[in-house]
């Protein structure tokens, strides 16, 4: 078990048994028209779920939904829908009251029977919630007798239903999820076996800053692509013409490349890429880095650097990836992520992905490849965070 569950029970060890227990859940899905893209955070949730409901537990559900805003019409953000889903997934009634709190909610959670589970209306739809409200997370505490948070997408959020209400427990402790997040994405910064390959895309340096460092004290390798590689290869003086690159981070960049060095790690940028004119063009060039045509911009890295990237997987035995190798939602630019994604899922290495667009991309290059990755994260910020070795106040509030 990784140092940073130390403290923290799990669900398992919690007197749960014909209590009403409150779940913390992350449900904050993808949602197009009032329809759910992707339930995956949903079927995540489903171990700890199931496990109460086996322990005849009275189940109390509370998550957000978006980001709500005071005073407007926010019927957009019910979680009626991933109440629906949960209900068609577990093959059982879910409750739903139209809100967190008030009496309407308090009987439906009185009447619930032992086995029986609701999923509280967004906890966002009171703005006390994302204040870390006192009040608030005292009055939620009141609805049950034994806390478990599960959200692993939000434990980086201080809000009322994550940090405050969770102190308020003796019985409080970690579910399912929670607990594998933490264990896989406490590997890759805790005591990784090596050799250790770090491979980090998406659009800005800026954003992964402190990732980077956090890893350069412990991989081997650190393979660089996607937008954030064109300030790299900027700052080596290559000229990346209408590429995206953060002028104001040359000199961090090359901060990075001599601490790399110094700690030496093999850093791997691109040597080709594939470019054009715009990121809605209909097809790209692969090109040398050294020949970046005038008016064209970097959109994928090429074949040989997928090549070059992905040889250091074959004796590899932990690999972290967290960011797309480039504008991988367009066909034309997905080879280079896709194509590392599957050097990835056949190598035999502990595989750890960080949440939001990197496990995206995992899922938009095949889900047989997205099952054979040890970890896909369900948390985007959340994952970052953690990875940054930052303490999170949704887990710090379970310890003791
Ligand atoms: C997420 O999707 O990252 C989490 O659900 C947290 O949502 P937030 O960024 O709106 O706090």
């Amino acid at each position: 078990m990784s140092n940073l569950l130390t403290g923290i029970r799990t669900i398992r060890d919690l007197p749960i048994d014909n209590k009403r227990v409150f779940i913390r859940v992350d449900f904050n899905v993808p949602m197009e028209d009032g329809v759910i893209t992707d339930d995956l955070r949903i079927r995540e949730a489903l171990p700890t779920i199931k496990h109460a409901l086996e322990r005849e537990a009275r189940v109390i559900l509370g998550s957000h939904m978006g980001r709500p805003k005071p005073g407007k019409d926010n019927s957009a953000f019910s979680l009626e829908p991933c109440g629906i889903r949960l209900a068609e997934l577990l093959d059982a009634e879910v409750h739903m009251p139209d809100d967190c709190l008030g009496d309407a909610a308090k009987k439906v959670i009185f009447d619930l029977r032992a086995g029986q589970v609701c999923l509280l209306e967004n906890l966002r739809f009171h703005p006390e919630e994302e204040q870390d409200d006192e009040a608030f997370a005292f009055k939620l505490s009141e609805l049950a007798e034994a806390y478990v948070n599960d959200a692993f997408g939000t434990v980086h959020r201080a809000h009322a239903s994550v940090h405050r209400m969770a102190k308020l427990f003796r019985d409080r402790g970690c579910g399912f999820l929670l607990e594998k997040e933490i264990s896989a994405l406490g590997k890759v910064i805790g005591q990784p076996e090596r050799p250790y390959v770090a491979l980090l895309g998406g659009a800005k340096v800026s954003d992964k800053i402190v990732v980077v460092e956090t890893l350069l004290k412990v991989c081997n390798t650190l393979v660089i692509g996607g937008a954030m590689a064109n300030t790299f290869l900027a700052a080596k003086g290559h000229n990346m013409q209408a590429s995206l690159v953060e002028e104001d981070k040359l000199a961090l960049a090359r901060t990075i490349l001599e601490k790399a060095a110094a700690a030496k790690v093999t850093v791997e940028l691109p040597v080709d890429l594939v470019v054009a004119s715009s990121t809605q063009a209909e097809a790209g060039t692969v090109v040398s880095i050294h020949e970046v045509p005038p008016g064209k911009m970097a959109l994928d890295i090429g074949p040989q650097s997928i090549e070059r990237f992905t040889r250091h997987f074959a004796d590899a035995k932990t690999i972290f990836w967290n960011g797309p190798m480039g504008l991988f939602e367009r066909e034309p630019f997905s080879a280079g992520t896709f194509g590392v994604a599957r050097a990835m899922a056949s190598s035999s290495a502990f595989t750890v992905v960080g949440g939001g667009d990197s496990a995206a991309a995992v899922h938009a290059a095949g889900e047989d490849l997205a099952a054979k990755m040890d970890h896909i994260s369900t948390g985007g910020g959340a994952s970052l965070e953690l990875i940054e070795g930052r303490k999170l106040p949704g887990i710090e509030a379970l310890r003791g």
